[in-house]
């Protein structure tokens, strides 16, 4: 399962958060049979953190007895964990209910439940406008899913949308739903304390609070013993990961947390999501460097390359700070590969000023970026204070020039591989032939290459790169 699905339109060269597309429908390695139990269905929308998310719902539904199903027709409970980041993501979500409504119309007794921000962001208002909803939870508020769930087959519809200070759902064990049974992915922390003046995630996540380091070790350990081979660690801004153990009043750093993770065994790989540009430390790229099973890959979302229009933006570093960590990363990691993610139009940005943009991206040669147009999100500090005034057209003729210069360096980063020997870790079989395997390298690009017939997922390889195309590696595996 991936966060970011390939964009059909463009031939998966270029990547858009999957919101404006089908979300992930999970399943159990075992689908739910007849056996009476009651079944719970669930689409996932938005980043990494609501895939995870769904995943811990899975484990409180679990624990109920409910069983999980990918067919909706059969489900006593449809679940779908939304994703407010731009308004796409939410017409998608409105779309995916009128669909939930006809299989409700045919099984009268089937609940609708909306999960994650959009639950969040939309509140009581969710049960009036769409009237077929029947829970509405927020992202902090999945442990009183069973309470509400039995309030509902009652007939009480019900909101609970507090959010917490504390709960990062530690003690729970997520069910792996997608599961390929080699990557996964583990929740470090829980919501964002930046304020980024155009993003709505402070309001649908809460405040920042990180989680209990031991029990991340003991999910990394847990996730190894029953043979996944790569984690990624998630927050919104894992570089401020902070963890006071409460008995020794001791502090664990995100740096100090990596390490720990990459110790629990030389061949689990650890990855990790996002790093903000302003928090990431000398340490972590130290820590990078010094562990061969912490990937070379590190994701720093540079939103935009002009200086005016990151103050705007508040992400409180600018252009020149921005180069300079790009700089460190290359001088102490050369082989490090840096991907991105970018909004086009922000308000007031003149076209010069995207200009900084582009040449920012070549400056830092992203092998891959996320690239989006501004979408004025209510609530934000953008949306009270600044005037949105890039016309559409125009958000959208500076993406496409962007979403150009990323092929182009995408192409060239790939291009540069060719020759060279990289260790891939195998995830499964490749999509357009069942006699090719896909994996990673260390710097989490794809690879395609020809089974020899002795390997499986789950171990790694040495292969040789002989073409590449702007999204895929083409190799074949060296003995
Ligand atoms: N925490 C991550 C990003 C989470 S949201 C970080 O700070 O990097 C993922 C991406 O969506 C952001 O990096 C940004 O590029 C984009 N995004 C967020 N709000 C947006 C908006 N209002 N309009 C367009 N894109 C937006
Ligand atoms: Fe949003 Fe900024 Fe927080 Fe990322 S760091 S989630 S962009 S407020
Ligand atoms: Fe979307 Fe919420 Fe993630 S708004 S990007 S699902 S934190």
């Amino acid at each position: 399962m991936e966060l970011y699905n390939d964009n059909p339109t463009l031939e998966g060269l270029v990547k858009t958060i999957d919101e404006d597309k089908q979300g992930e429908v999970y399943q159990q390695s075992q689908e739910a049979e007849n056996d009476g139990s009651r079944k719970f269905y669930i689409e996932s929308y938005g980043c990494q953190m609501n895939f995870s998310d769904s995943e811990i719902v899975g484990s409180i539904l679990g624990e109920q007895g409910f069983k999980s199903t990918r067919n909706m027709e059969i489900a006593d409970l449809i679940l779908i964990n939304t994703c407010s980041i731009r308004e796409k993501a939410e017409l998608t979500v409105r779309k995916r209910l009128t669909v939930f409504a006809k299989v409700k119309e045919k099984r009268p007794g089937t609940l609708v439940g909306v999960l994650g921000c959009m639950a969040e962001r939309l509140k009581e208002k969710l049960l009036e406008e769409e009237k077929l909803v029947d829970l509405v939870v927020g992202p902090d508020a999945y442990r009183d899913l069973p309470n509400l769930i039995s309030n509902a087959d009652e007939g009480d519809k019900g909101v609970n949308v507090f959010l917490s200070r504390e709960e990062t759902y530690a003690d729970i064990s997520p069910m792996r739903l997608d599961n390929n049974g080699v990557t996964a992915f583990i929740s470090i922390m829980r919501g964002c304390d930046n304020m980024c003046s155009f993003c709505v995630v402070p309001f649908t996540r809460g405040r920042e609070r990180s989680r209990n380091a031991f029990t991340i070790i003991s999910e990394a350990r847990d996730l190894y013993d029953k043979g996944f081979r790569e984690v990624t660690l998630l927050g919104q801004n894992v570089d401020s990961y902070k963890w006071k153990n409460p008995e020794t009043d001791s502090s664990v750093s995100f740096a100090e947390l990596l390490i720990m993770v990459a110790n629990v065994h030389p061949d689990l790989r650890v990855r990790f999501s996002t790093s903000h540009p302003k928090d990431i430390t000398d340490d972590v790229l130290y820590a990078i460097r010094d562990h061969e099973n912490i990937c070379n890959y590190i994701h720093l979302p540079v939103q935009s390359g002009n200086s005016r229009v990151l103050k705007l933006m508040n992400r409180t570093y600018d252009r020149e700070w921005y180069m300079k960590k790009v700089d460190a990363i290359y001088s102490i990691i050369p082989e490090c590969a840096i991907s991105s993610d970018s909004i086009s139009g922000f308000c007031t940005e003149t076209y010069e000023e995207h200009q900084d943009t582009l040449s920012i991206m070549s400056y830092s040669k992203y092998s891959m970026s996320y690239m989006f147009y501004y979408s004025e999100r209510e609530g934000t500090l953008a949306h009270r204070k600044y005037d949105d005034n890039v016309p559409l057209e125009e958000k959208k003729k500076r993406l496409s020039e962007i979403i150009e210069l990323q092929q182009k360096l995408s192409l060239d980063h790939n291009l540069a591989d060719v020759g060279k020997t990289f260790k891939v870790l195998i995830e499964g079989t490749s999509k357009r032939s069942d006699k090719d395997f896909k994996g990673r390298n260390s710097q989490n690009k794809m690879v395609i290459f020809p089974s020899n017939g002795k390997v499986k997922p789950g171990e790694y390889v040495h292969v040789k790169i002989h073409k590449a195309t702007s999204a895929t590696l083409i190799a074949t595996m060296v003995e």
